[in-house]
């Protein structure tokens, strides 16, 4: 289900194994401890359910209304430890890498997005985009880095979007907002490699949450998302296509990147 990236020279699946997690046999998932944003709703909610289905030992899961967390909580008290968490406090992003201090895995899930044509989206709702899709995630990585190295190595999933890769024009602030954080994800991703920390970004297509308040977009479920998703961790996957949907956008990007931009321009 997931597609590595095809542009490295040599075994494409060499090159985009992570730098760490062990050999492609050994689990990133079982046994380690993750912290995952956005758990409460969406796509994070069924990623939380499928974390401790893949038996993580610890699943810190973190929402802006701890409150929002009960149901996430009750799947297994003893192993989901709530936490209050906005991504864009970057106060509070440090003070959530020194509570989950055995952190092995950073699922950065939480995004915002709101539906406006270019000329004439309000300013604050792209500020809030970028607040929230670059420099939260950017914070997320830059406070638990650290933390994952320090404890022998892991991963860091940044979940990004497929219209960071060729913008959807009714979503100018959203696409803008996970290309930076795309860009941001390579460029770690150099320093963490040689540090034992594999950086991964996801690149969905349309998930069927609350998000997608624009229905003519295709998509997929969010129990195939977040299926696609830990697949490709486990695989080693650098770059995670985790759904049939964007695995088709993707082999239209990789060979004719002005292709998928038309394509886009159609939602
Ligand atoms: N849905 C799609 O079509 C689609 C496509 C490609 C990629 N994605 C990406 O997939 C991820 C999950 O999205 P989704 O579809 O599950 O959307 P969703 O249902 O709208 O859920 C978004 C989640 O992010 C949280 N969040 C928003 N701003 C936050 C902040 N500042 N700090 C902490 N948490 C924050 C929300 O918390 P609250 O409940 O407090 O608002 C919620 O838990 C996002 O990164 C999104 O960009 C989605």
């Amino acid at each position: 289900m997931t597609q590595a990236g095809r542009d490295s020279e040599g075994d494409p699946a060499e090159q985009q194994r992570g730098g760490s997690g062990g050999s492609p046999s050994e689990s990133r998932l079982t046994g380690g401890v993750v912290f995952l944003s956005g758990a409460n709703r969406g796509l994070g909610r069924v990623l939380a359910e499928m974390l401790l289905a893949n038996d993580v030992a610890r699943l810190y899961a973190a929402a802006r209304n701890p409150d929002a967390l009960d149901e996430v909580v009750a799947l297994d008290p003893d192993r989901v430890v709530p936490v209050a968490l906005d991504t864009t406090d970057h106060d509070a992003v440090d003070a959530a890498a020194a509570l989950a201090g055995d952190t092995t895995v950073l699922i950065n899930n939480a995004g915002a997005a709101a539906f406006a044509p270019g000329l004439t989206a309000p300013p604050d709702d792209v500020a809030r985009e970028m607040a929230t899709n670059f420099g939260g995630t950017y914070a997320m990585v830059r406070a638990f880095a650290p933390v994952i190295e320090g404890n022998g190595g892991g991963a860091i999933v940044n979940v990004l979007s497929m219209a960071g890769l060729a913008a959807i024009p009714p979503l100018t602030g959203y696409s803008a907002s996970k290309a930076a954080a795309h860009s941001m994800t390579q460029a770690v991703r150099a320093e963490l490699r040689p540090r034992g920390v594999s950086v991964h970004g996801v690149y969905p297509a349309g998930i069927g949450t609350e998000m997608l308040a624009h229905p003519s977009i295709p998509h997929s479920s969010p129990q195939e998302v977040a299926a696609g998703i830990l697949a490709g961790v486990e695989a080693g996957d650098e770059d995670i296509f985790p759904c049939a949907l964007s695995s088709a956008e993707a082999e239209v990007w990789r060979v004719d990147p002005k292709g998928l931009e038309r394509q886009h321009t159609s939602h």
